[in-house]
């Protein structure tokens, strides 16, 4: 049976209905509400009874971007979000009859990569998500990794430098610091700062009033700006650093990129494969992972939502 998938973004909420091979049938985004988790609630609800409307649909799956507990119900704390404990199924499952769930963003994306997208021919596989927050999603032996309180699978809160940058989890050097869309953003002004290589997103940043923003960088990464492109090997640097050590843990066949900076394909994956390879425990005997970019982009949200919402439905 058909699913429906949510997607809950900082700027905008993505709804779908999906069918159990993964195609999406209809769909709508709005921006997402500002203010607290009801005008979140209200916008989620009227979406899902949209959605449903005149089709037999089995179940919803809400995806969030923060710590969720063991029975998919709680977000137990949201880092670039103001929710903290926020029974947010209860809430949804009081506005409707259909069956809900909740999930974790990158958990949603990487089921939904791994299903029908660029981890489909692997049994193990580790996401993670380049965008606001660096999210994680960890496949396993073909099943989902969620830890013993739901909450695992934490990728961008993995400590890469002792008494780092502060974080929104509230630790200190994780890698969500040095290798989210707003680390690329912290680095490319750093670089504008400088002049030299620096000048056309300095440019930039002038043009636009002062701020440089993620889809001016992206501009300037395609068009090839020496700039720019020092900026995504930094971000790449650190990210394949973290790989080398999640793989040492892990040991995926492949890693997935996804989120907004994944765009940039091979000009973000070759320095990462490059830091994976300097920093991989047991170098030149350890086999090598693939690196790829995720193949369902913007929709991996709500396709994986759905499925897995469904599957969990399957199994009440
Ligand atoms: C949150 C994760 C989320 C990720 C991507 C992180 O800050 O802790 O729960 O998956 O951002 O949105
Ligand atoms: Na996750
Ligand atoms: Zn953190």
């Amino acid at each position: 049976m058909h699913a429906i998938g949510i997607d809950i973004g900082g700027t905008k909420i993505a709804g779908a209905l999906v069918t159990e091979e993964g195609e999406i049938l209809a769909e709508e985004r709005r921006p997402t509400p500002a203010g607290d988790a009801s005008a979140i609630v209200d916008t989620v609800v009227a979406m899902i009874e949209r959605l449903s409307d005149g089709t037999e649909v089995s179940a919803a799956g809400v995806a969030a971007a923060g710590f969720i507990d063991a029975a998919q119900s709680t977000v137990y704390y949201a880092p670039n979000i103001s929710w903290r404990n926020e029974p947010f199924r209860a809430r949804l499952q009081e506005k409707l009859d259909l069956d809900i769930t909740i999930d974790n963003d990158a958990n949603a994306a990487g089921w939904a990569e791994f299903r029908f997208g660029a981890g489909r021919l692997y049994s193990d596989m580790t996401m993670l998500t380049i965008g606001t927050g660096v999210g994680g999603a960890i496949v396993t032996e073909d099943r989902l990794f969620r830890g013993g309180f739901g909450a695992g699978a934490e990728i961008g809160h993995l400590r890469v430098v002792p008494d780092g940058l502060p974080c929104g989890c509230g630790a200190r050097g994780c890698i969500e610091q040095y290798g989210s869309g707003r680390a690329l953003l912290r680095m490319a002004n750093a670089i504008a700062d400088v002049g030299g290589i620096g000048l056309a997103l300095a440019d930039a940043r002038q043009k636009d009033g002062g701020t440089l923003t993620g889809d001016r960088v992206g501009e300037l990464i395609a068009g090839g700006d020496p700039g720019a492109l020092q900026a995504l090997r930094e971000l790449g640097g650190w990210l394949g650093a973290a790989c080398a050590s999640l793989a040492a843990v892990l040991d995926p066949q492949v890693f997935v990129f996804g989120g907004g900076v994944a765009i940039a394909g091979d000009l973000l994956l070759d320095p990462v494969r490059e830091s994976f390879l300097a920093h991989l425990p047991a170098r030149g005997y350890h086999p090598e992972p693939k690196f790829a970019t995720a193949e369902l982009v913007n929709n991996a949200g709500v396709v994986g939502a759905a499925d897995l919402a469904r599957l969990h439905a399957e199994r009440r």
